[in-house]
């Protein structure tokens, strides 16, 4: 496989090859994922004596999947059937009707045998039946990248160059097609435009310049473009939209899990995403669709993912450079996935935000109060609820307008269809986090318990508010204790086996790091925790 991703340069007369060996057994998808994302073709290895395997399909799919649209089928060890014409062209053909399901341009089959080198280098004297090039004369040969230049003109900004106030360029690598000077270019998700002034190189200005290029672009009008746009060709200009449908491989031994947060980085730009629908898993053996609930280590899935913000959205398969994205863990960092934009959904496109005239400030300022959220979170037992309410009736006394929402009784409607595995839990606190927020915007203060075990989803939640608008409460009460309570004898059933995925015994709770109102569940009454919180809220301001 030619890759740009590195394992070794080979250096020949007339072409450079980077060689990415990536091996094929399951548990390597990834590596053969990031080898050969930025490959120009691809070279299968078939042994003679075993024929197309479900391994040769595996890897052809991984193949399609990233785009890459030639192939070389090398047909090895010859040398052990006999160097027979009759075997080499039934592989062939088996493959060529195989791989009619995929979308490649050029399949070129090679009959090989590595013992002497047959038709590695040059012709072989053991099959003068095999009239075509050799592997090296086609790789030399072949046309590669040609479609590139004939794409539209799509570069994403890397840094907005600004040594002093005469000069303001936009620098980055173009990802494909052509730019010249007086060209008309546009940034879609904000549609504005302008001419090309200057292409600026280290080398000096250019009349033209081309894919893979790192050039700095000056227009003729100040157009406000930052770090992450992708300057565009107008008359060729990419969607934009705020979802758009992926095929995401899954790189990370955490699952993947609907709802949750990642952040999603595409060309240039980073923006958080979650991935709102996982419509199917793609068994690589078979290529048999199969319904899921979540992806593990290696499997490639067909995603709908949905973010904070519209961005241009160009299809891999128009447009690799663009159109191929990585999803990172917002506390790890760690990278999690690689994925391939397949197209943008239009669904977001015809829904715009309804402004309305009364507005959040004005609806609390009516009732005395600023809007806030108090999330309560902790084990089950843990005494959320209780000072939760108790919380909610000294506001109510004192005259403030509130709402308590409690993970056992939204559980009996509006998540009455959730359970409590992981994916699960993460879309309960996702709801319940926007239902928080239309709450604050209603001008309440909003009481929300609980158990939310998941510091991402935590997050999320914060990051739908304003800053200051969101209070973590953790009451933090020892299993020990919860379950020495056992207050609805669940702990005990979860003892017992009889519950699956309990918080504190089976399923995770990650504590808060920096929650802002910390409560000793062990050792304080819940009437003292509920004064303490009354007592934060006045000191803030909110009451
Ligand atoms: S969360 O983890 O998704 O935030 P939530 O607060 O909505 O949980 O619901 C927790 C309540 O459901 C607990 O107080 C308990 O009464 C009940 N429950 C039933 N099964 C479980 C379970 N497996 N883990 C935790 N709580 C459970």
């Amino acid at each position: 496989m030619t890759a740009r991703a590195p394992l070794s340069a080979v250096f020949c007369d007339k072409r450079k090859f980077i060689v990415a060996d990536t091996p094929g057994h399951e548990q390597y998808t990834r590596n053969m994922v990031t080898g050969a994302s930025t490959a120009d073709l691809a070279v299968i290895l078939i042994d003679a004596r075993k024929g197309v395997l479900i391994q040769t399909m595996r890897h052809s799919y991984l193949v399609s999947l990233l785009g890459i649209k030639k192939v070389v089928l090398a047909v090895n060890k010859m040398d052990l059937v006999d160097y027979s014409e009759e075997v080499f062209e039934k592989i062939r053909s088996d493959y060529l009707k195989f791989a009619e399901q995929l979308n490649f341009e050029e399949i070129t089959a090679i009959p090989v045998s590595a013992l002497k080198g047959d038709n590695m280098i040059g012709a072989s004297e053991a099959m003068p039946w095999y009239k075509g090039p050799s592997v090296l004369e086609h790789l030399e040969s072949v046309e590669i990248g040609t479609e590139d230049l004939s794409r539209p003109f799509r570069m994403p900004v890397q840094w907005v160059n600004r040594p002093n106030l005469d000069f303001r360029g936009f620098s980055g690598t173009i990802a494909s097609g052509t730019i010249r000077v007086g060209d008309a270019i546009v940034e879609p998700a904000s549609g504005q435009s302008s001419k090309v002034a200057r292409i600026v190189t280290f080398d000096g200005d250019l009349e033209e310049a081309f894919k893979g290029q790192a050039v700095t672009l000056t227009l003729e009008d100040e157009i406000d473009i930052s770090r992450g746009d992708i300057l565009c060709a107008t008359q060729d200009r990419p969607a934009t939209a705020d979802q758009f449908e992926a095929k995401i491989d899954w790189m990370s031994s955490n699952p993947m899990l609907p709802s949750r947060t990642y952040l999603l980085k595409l060309g240039t730009g980073t923006t958080a995403a979650r991935i709102s629908n996982l419509k199917y898993t793609v068994n690589v053996n078979t290529m048999e669709q199969m319904a899921s609930k979540k992806l593990e280590l290696n499997e490639i899935g067909v995603c709908n993912l949905s973010l904070d913000k519209a961005i241009s959205i160009a299809p891999y398969a128009e447009n690799p450079g663009p159109g191929s994205l990585i999803l990172i863990d917002r506390f790890t960092n760690a990278t999690e996935a690689a994925g391939m934009i397949e197209f943008a959904l239009r669904r977001a496109e015809n829904i715009h935000w309804q402004s309305v005239d009364i507005h959040k400030e004005a609806r609390a300022e009516q009732k005395g109060q600023k809007a806030s959220v108090l999330w309560f979170t902790g084990l089950s037992g843990s005494g959320k609820s209780t000072i939760a309410n108790l919380v909610e009736k000294k506001l109510h006394a004192l005259n403030k307008h509130t709402y308590l929402l409690d993970g056992d009784n939204v559980r009996h409607g509006l998540n009455k269809d959730l359970g409590f595995t992981d994916a699960d839990r993460v879309e309960n606190i996702r709801r319940v986090g926007e239902t928080s927020k239309l709450m604050v915007d209603a001008g309440l203060i909003t009481l929300v318990s609980f158990i939310s075990p998941f510091r991402s989803e935590r997050q999320m939640a914060r990051g739908l508010l304003e800053e200051g608008e969101f209070l973590e409460v953790f009451v933090d009460t020892p299993l020990e204790i919860c379950e020495a309570r056992d207050i609805k004898g669940l702990y005990k059933k979860a003892r017992a086996g009889e519950i699956k995925n309990f918080t504190g015994i089976s399923s995770d709770y990650e504590r808060p790091e920096n929650a802002e109102i910390v409560i000793d569940g062990g050792r304080t009454s819940s009437e003292d925790a509920a004064d303490q919180i009354i007592a934060t809220l006045e000191m803030r301001g909110f009451i």
